[in-house]
């Protein structure tokens, strides 16, 4: 059984091999709600030496998964992404209460993730190899033909963040899947719960043995050990620049998709339309209380239109619902008391060194009221640290090309937005701007999930997307035809 089912035990296992197995140990991780610290489950602590198991099992599977026919493979994942639909309700209450997101945007997530299921089977029927003639390449006659196929990796090692630790973990897990590869998925601590239901989910839909293998326990405790094993062919990871950055020194020659944090610029030109940028900043920046990497983190407004901005943002975040995820308040609290902590330092730097507060500053455990700060300067540190919870400077620009140095001066370049009803403006800045993404008159926003995902500089590397993230599981492997 996928849970312990003795009374009222809450401790849920891992999937290793086809088998719902509980630490060897016996050591147990306790997930408690962030929102009102409930305990949601017990997850299994594993070991280094446990880990070994599951991935000897992945690896020992891959090739028989491989070999199964692509419509087949397909198949498999139309009927799991069935199943997660149609017990949407279920797995959207565990994911409300373990990390603290509204009920509403949690059920969205576990529909989101059907539809990128059911589009990855697609998609993984399509993706075809090529066959190159030598006769374009100067020298050569057409003596050769390159017959060019695309093949698994291997074993994908699956790293999701707490945040979205269903959507995050089906967009690597499937993929992976449906090009023939075996997946050892290591889901969030906090989301550890949400992501075994996902896990279930597979096994119900008849996921052979070893082809996805769940692990749980502490990053800290098992992820070096895991990104570095010999086992592992290739590490797809979201989370923070941190550990991403760490990961990469320790990987060695493996590819690496890397999806990390954001410091997203919102620029707003004279010419925009303010409802309509206002509208979208107070979404993009708010939403799950700023916990997304793409949300909205600081705006560069052009000074002239900036107190006309002001004027439409300020009653929109003021109207911002703060409570329970239950209750499906906008703001609820933070994932943990350190991330609360974190974001009220930004909060105290910038108003020590003279932000002017508009709204918010207020706490109450781990909510932080969403918080608006005018006349930001580069030298707080909110103007270029990523919070991770509902807090928004403005950042007033004499031109645009100041917004574009200090969209740029960033360490970061995951995406940005620029708000003009000029077409050919927006083009001239976003050629200007080293992030991965420009949205034009739109929040900075990574769905719908088949468009392309990149970050650049600390924010990640590679491209994540549907048939960017097969194609990039996949290798080219070639045979040349030789015309003797
Ligand atoms: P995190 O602390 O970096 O953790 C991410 C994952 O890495 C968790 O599963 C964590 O496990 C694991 N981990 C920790 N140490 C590890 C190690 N040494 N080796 C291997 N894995 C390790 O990030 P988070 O707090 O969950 O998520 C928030 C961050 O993710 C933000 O910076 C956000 O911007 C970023 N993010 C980026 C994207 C994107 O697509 N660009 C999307 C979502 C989030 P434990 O939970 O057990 O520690
Ligand atoms: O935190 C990162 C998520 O991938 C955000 O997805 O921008 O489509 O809400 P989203």
């Amino acid at each position: 059984m996928f849970r312990c089912i003795h009374g009222d035990c809450q401790k849920y296992k891992n999937l290793l091999n086809g088998e719902w197995v509980a630490p060897a140990s016996k050591k147990w991780d306790k997930i408690v709600s962030p929102s009102d610290g409930s305990l949601v489950g017990e997850v299994p602590a594993m070991s280094r030496e446990e880990a070994d198991e599951f991935l000897k099992s992945a690896a020992a599977a891959q090739k028989g998964w491989e070999a199964v026919p692509v419509n087949e493979r397909a198949a498999l994942l139309h009927k799991a992404a069935d199943i997660l639909e149609s017990e949407k309700d279920v797995i959207a209450e565990v994911l409300m209460r373990e990390i603290s997101r509204n009920r509403k945007s949690c059920v969205s997530e576990v529909v989101r993730t059907a539809d990128l299921i059911r589009f990855t089977a697609e998609e993984g029927k399509r993706v075809t190899g090529e066959s190159i003639s030598s006769g374009a390449f100067p020298g050569f006659h057409e003596t050769k033909l390159s017959i060019v196929n695309r093949v698994p990796v291997g074993v994908v090692l699956a790293i999701a963040p707490f945040n979205y630790p269903i959507n995050l973990a089906a967009s690597k897990i499937t993929p992976a899947l449906v090009a023939g590869n075996s997946v050892l998925f290591k889901p969030p601590t906090q989301g550890s719960v949400s992501a075994l239901y996902l896990a279930r989910v597979f096994c119900e839909a008849g996921i052979p043995a070893g082809v996805l293998n769940v692990i749980t326990g502490q990053g800290r405790v098992i992820g070096d050990y895991l990104v570095s094993h010999p086992l592992v062919n290739m590490v797809a990871f979201t989370g923070s620049s941190k550990v991403g950055k760490h990961i990469a020194s320790l990987v060695g020659m493996k590819p690496l998709l890397l999806e990390l944090g954001g410091k997203d610029a919102a620029i707003i030109l004279e010419d925009a339309d303010l409802v309509l940028a206002a509208k979208h900043i107070v979404g993009g920046a708010f939403s799950y209380s700023g916990q997304r990497c793409t949300a909205v983190k600081r705006i560069l407004v052009l000074d002239s239109v900036a107190d006309k901005l002001i004027e439409q943002i300020l009653p929109l975040v003021r109207a911002l619902t703060v409570g329970r995820p239950e209750d499906n308040a906008e703001i609820t609290p933070l994932i943990t008391t350190e991330a609360a902590d974190f974001v009220q330092e930004l909060i105290d730097d910038a108003i020590q060194k003279g932000a002017k507060l508009l709204t918010g500053n207020k706490r109450e455990g781990n909510i932080i009221y969403p918080t608006l700060f005018d006349q930001v300067t580069v030298d707080m540190r909110i103007a270029w640290e990523e919070p991770f919870g509902p807090v928004l400077p403005i950042l007033r620009v004499k031109s645009i090309e100041e917004a574009v140095k200090i969209t740029n001066d960033s360490e970061y370049g995951l995406q940005a937005s620029i708000f003009t009803k000029s077409i050919d403006e927006a083009f001239r800045v976003a050629a200007r701007l080293d992030v991965g993404t420009i949205q034009v008159n739109g929040k900075t926003e990574r769905g719908p999930d088949h468009f392309p995902f990149v970050g650049v500089k600390s924010s990640g590397m590679g491209t994540q997307g549907i048939r960017y993230s097969i194609e990039a599981m996949t290798r080219c492997k070639a045979v040349v035809l030789n015309f003797n």
